[in-house]
């Protein structure tokens, strides 16, 4: 190799703001670290799995109840899922409250929205794998929640079902959106990001309580270790959970009997909510405005701040946002219907 020890070490060693010291300041690696654990725990369910209507239930059953340690492992894939998206939607509120998609960084916060819709579509597609009660009537919601998009409702419930309704074909495509399609896309946008930001490098953060003496500390193997920590304990809290909590199986799909309760997953619960609030033409247009307006919000946060004169007008509207979609969730939880 044509690189030197020294070479590598200039490579590696980004010099990282103390306040990264904070977890709460560092958890973009929680979801990249989840990430590896989904593509090698779902590796590992796919030289099982079978996609089609006819065996994907009973081959999970198998993974569950006759496989080696197939039950942990899809538990853990269910419970890191979990925390993946848990873990991005905590990031994207520190980089929001931060304010650190300002300038220069305004395509990486781009690039992390994109990241955000593949995370809740590897959480839906997967969801729908299991071919149990909710999976197919979850995605034949799904299919008709797209159908009242106004001019493209119809094909696009149809690129997602494979046809009008839920047939033989799509349970195949959810499997490919799941296991190749989405994963591809967001190793990319990982990659992308990562370099944007060793690009900018991350937005400096001061805090009153900072100790004197230098601003930054070395990457490897200061930052290293920290994140190698996080990673080890976040795997004893995955086994744990999965040895305690592990994943169970609802009744197998029938097309015949709709269940008397559809629910989605507890992430999915603020749209449903809105859905049921305002109606599915009015609720997947305003959320379509809502789902733009974030991906240009550097722009609109920048605009805001020049028209009220105030720099914390992001910060409230954030909070009002994060109090309508605790609400909404916990509403969605706490009723049947
Ligand atoms: C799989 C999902 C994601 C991964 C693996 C990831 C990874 C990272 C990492 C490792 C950092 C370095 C600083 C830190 O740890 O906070 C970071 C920073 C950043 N991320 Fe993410 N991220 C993800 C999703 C998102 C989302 C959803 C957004 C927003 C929509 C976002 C926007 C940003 C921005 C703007 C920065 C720069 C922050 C700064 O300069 O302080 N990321 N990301």
């Amino acid at each position: 190799m044509p690189l030197s020890g020294d070479q590598l070490r200039a490579l590696t060693n980004e010099p990282v703001p103390n306040h990264m010291k904070h977890r709460w300041f560092c958890l973009g690696g929680t979801p990249a670290y989840l990430f590896v654990v989904q593509i090698v725990t779902g590796i590992l369910l796919a030289i099982y799995y079978q996609p089609s209507s006819g065996t994907a239930y009973e081959s999970i059953q198998h993974i569950t109840d006759d496989v080696a340690f197939g039950w942990y492992f899809r538990s853990l894939h269910k419970w890191a899922a979990t925390l993946m998206v848990a873990s991005v939607i905590l990031h994207q509120m520190r980089v929001y409250f931060t304010a650190a998609y300002r300038k220069p960084r305004e395509v990486n916060w781009m690039i992390g929205m994109c990241l955000l819709l593949c995370t809740l579509g590897l959480g839906f597609t997967g969801y729908s794998l299991v071919f149990e009660q909710l999976s197919y009537w979850g995605a034949t919601v799904g299919g008709n929640i797209l159908n009242t998009v106004p001019g493209l409702g119809d094909p696009l419930k149809k690129m997602l079902l494979a046809g009008d309704v839920y047939n033989e074909q799509t349970l195949p495509r959810f499997f490919i959106l799941h296991a190749a399609i989405l994963p591809a896309t967001m190793i990319l946008l990982i990659l992308v990001h990562i370099l944007l930001i060793r690009l900018h490098g991350v937005t400096e953060l001061r805090f009153e309580d900072d100790p004197s003496g230098p601003d930054h500390f070395n990457f490897f193997p200061d930052h290293f270790y920290t994140e190698l920590i996080l990673g080890l304990t976040l795997m004893i809290v995955l086994s744990a959970l999965a040895t305690i909590f592990p994943a169970a199986m609802g009744p197998k799909a029938d097309p015949l009997i709709t269940p008397d309760v559809i629910k989605p997953e507890w992430f999915f619960y603020v749209t449903f909510r809105w859905l049921k609030l305002f109606g599915p033409t009015f609720a997947v247009l305003s959320m379509g405005f809502i789902v733009c307006a974030m991906f240009i919000w550097p722009w609109i946060d920048g605009w805001l701040r020049k028209v009220t004169g105030t720099e914390e007008v992001s910060t409230y509207i954030g909070i009002v946002a994060v109090l309508v979609i605790i609400a909404l969730t916990v509403w969605e939880a706490a009723v049947a219907h």
